[in-house]
């Protein structure tokens, strides 16, 4: 067989795109098709597995490092798939994905950039495409050619725990810099070792669906209840928008990004009147592939399809026939190649089906060069986490908070205030400032990976003299007097997806409690918030003479201090309404007394 396949024209490197793939396919069996439109979780399947079942992608899920985490170690797990998808009969190349959503950060070492919402804040095209570039180099570092990134979401309602992987509510900024992060994720020539595939998420309007419209635990469906945890409010919920509305709102960034050439979108978990998008054949086929011409491939979201029905069977016929071309399974891939045999072999999904969604993926797959190139050695390793990248990251940092307020004009502060309290957790932990999808899926507090902290920052920048006192509660030490300047960093706990769904967005009582304490041991107040939205602050905000919103910065925290001493100046300006309280939510285009600060707000 081997031999019979050596010259074959789907390896010739000089051929068109679409004549290597009609050659393929006219060579692959039903079962190497199958293989194709499947995506296994790497920790339900083994190398030898995924060559025999012929899968067609393995990803990481959020937090699905190799048991050591740093770099060479990924590289070489992501390595042992590609390499044996390779040693299969026709060789088709597997290709690997991971949610590198704010650099590579489930990668220990990484550059972890602020999440989007920090992104949107600073509103730089240029930023954003070089960081988009950066990621792909440090995610090709590790053998992986296709990044669960931009999610292009417009998030409308802030209770919404994605809203901090959201630009903003406004669609133009949302369609600017999605696009620019595909230009920079995918460089000019998706050939290129340090190209990688973006995946624009979660089509479409996951940012438009109503507070409390998730279907609790999906106890409609017998057996697969668990899929949705109970607290999960607006995540995966529904949207009765008008198809205008859909349109001009959430589907404008997907035009924009895919004219810049995105290849893959990721379908999202919400649906629209009751139909779920893995089952919206308009919008899947008609609309994305049809009317927009897309004829790169569609992904489901991770066991998205489980809930469309209680019969699996039901499940596969319904998302398929819809026009999805690869299910992420990701648990029991044997399951889904059964169910999907079956439902080939009983006539209710056409063959014809099967072979658009195998010659999509396949297209991307020779468009990339996965065929032509050799597997990624360790040579890029050394990049990842590297100084040059760091920069870039604090630039990010400078350019992504937003002065809120600056009583009395105490900021830019002075290098040699006599004393400094510095109080709050975060301000000594990088994994609060990097959020959720920060080495594992919700995040994880304290030292995680390689950072430089904001007191850290504060340490560096104050003259030798000033005094700094660190306590985390915001009490003075024993027989120290009031100081003259005290910065408390507020953040929100850790989340990611719908379990940073809140009902409720004021301030919790701890940390009004902090800032009582922080403020009765200084004579002025800075707050700076870390957090993956704006919070309900109105009955504080006289507290402290200065509010500062810097989102969850990522590795590169220290840059706050900066723009606290006029190294650089403020110039990020808010990406969403910050509302006055928490009853004027969705606050979304609200000006007037709904909003505590407008829509690019910012001093
Ligand atoms: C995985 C994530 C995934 C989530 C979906 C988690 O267990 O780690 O990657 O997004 O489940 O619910
Ligand atoms: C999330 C996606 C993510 C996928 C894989 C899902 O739960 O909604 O954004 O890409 O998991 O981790």
């Amino acid at each position: 067989m081997k031999q019979e396949t050596r010259s074959a024209p789907y390896k010739d490197q000089t051929l068109p795109v679409e004549a290597r793939v009609d050659d393929l396919l006219s060579r692959m069996t039903f079962a190497e098709k199958a293989g194709q439109m499947t995506q296994v979780e790497k920790n339900s399947i083994s190398f030898q597995e995924s060559a025999d079942y012929f899968i067609g992608s393995i990803l990481s899920g959020g937090g699905g490092s190799p048991e050591t985490n740093n770099p060479r170690a990924w590289l070489e797990m992501v390595n042992g798939y590609l390499a044996a998808a390779r040693r299969t009969r026709l060789g088709i190349p597997s290709i690997y994905g991971v949610d590198a959503v704010h650099g590579h950060g489930t990668v220990f070492g990484a550059t972890v950039f602020p999440h989007n919402i920090g992104l949107g804040a600073a509103r730089d095209a240029d930023l954003v495409e070089r960081i988009g570039r950066i990621t792909a180099v440090e995610t090709a570092a590790t053998g992986i050619r296709w990044d669960f990134a931009p999610e292009i979401s417009v998030a409308q309602d802030i209770r919404w725990g994605r809203t901090v992987e959201s630009y903003s509510e406004d669609p133009t900024i949302v369609a600017e810099l999605g696009a620019s992060y595909v230009r920079g994720l995918q460089g000019t020539d998706l050939k290129e070792p340090i190209a990688v595939l973006a995946s624009l998420k979660h089509f479409a309007a996951d940012g438009g669906t109503h507070w409390g419209s998730t279907i609790k635990g999906y106890s409609w469906i017998p057996g697969v209840w668990e899929q949705v945890d109970g607290e999960f409010m607006i995540d995966q919920g529904d949207t009765d928008m008008d198809e205008a509305e859909l349109r001009r709102v959430h589907l404008a960034p997907y035009i924009a990004a895919i004219d810049e050439g995105a290849r893959n979108v990721m379908v999202s978990y919400s649906s629209w009147h009751g139909l779920k998008m893995s089952a919206n054949e308009y919008l899947l086929t008609d609309v994305l592939k049809g009317e927009l011409g897309f004829d790169g491939f569609l992904v489901s979201d991770w066991r998205a399809i489980d809930q469309l029905d209680p019969d699996y069977y039901v499940c596969v016929v319904k998302s398929i026939n819809a026009g999805l071309d690869m299910i992420m399974v990701p648990f029991d891939f044997k399951r889904f190649l059964a169910t999907l045999t079956l439902a080939v072999e009983g006539g209710d999904i056409p063959m014809e089906r099967i072979d658009d969604a195998v010659c999509r993926i396949l297209r991307v797959k020779f468009e990339m060069g996965l065929f032509d190139t050799p597997l990624q050695d360790d040579s890029l390793v050394p990049l990842v986490g590297c100084e040059a990248h760091r920069k870039v990251a604090l630039e990010a940092v400078h350019k992504s908070a937003v002065l809120l307020k600056n009583g009395q004009e105490i900021i830019p502060l002075s290098k040699d205030i006599p004393s400094i309290l510095v109080a709050g957790q975060a301000a000594d932990d990088i994994g609060l400032c990097c959020g959720g999808w920060t080495i594992e899926w919700l995040g994880v507090e304290g030292a995680i990976t390689p950072g430089t902290t904001i007191i850290q920052g504060i340490q560096r920048a104050a003259s030798p003299e000033t005094q700094i006192y660190y306590t985390v509660d915001g009490s003075l030490p024993p027989g120290k007097p009031e100081a003259e300047v005290g910065i408390l960093v507020l953040s929100e706990p850790l989340y990611a997806e719908g379990h940073g769904d809140r009902p409720d967005l004021h301030l919790p009582a701890e940390d009004i409690a902090l800032l009582e304490q922080t403020r009765a041991n200084c004579e002025r107040l800075v707050v700076i918030l870390v957090s993956g939205r704006p919070l309900i602050i109105t009955d504080h905000l006289s507290k402290a003479e200065v509010w500062v919103a810097a989102w969850q910065p990522g590795t590169e925290a220290h840059g706050i201090v900066d723009l606290l001493f006029g190294d650089f100046p403020f110039t990020g300006k808010l990406p969403f309404t910050w509302p006055h309280t928490n009853d004027d939510l969705p606050a979304a285009g609200k000006t007037g007394d709904a909003a505590l600060f407008p829509l690019g707000y910012g001093l």
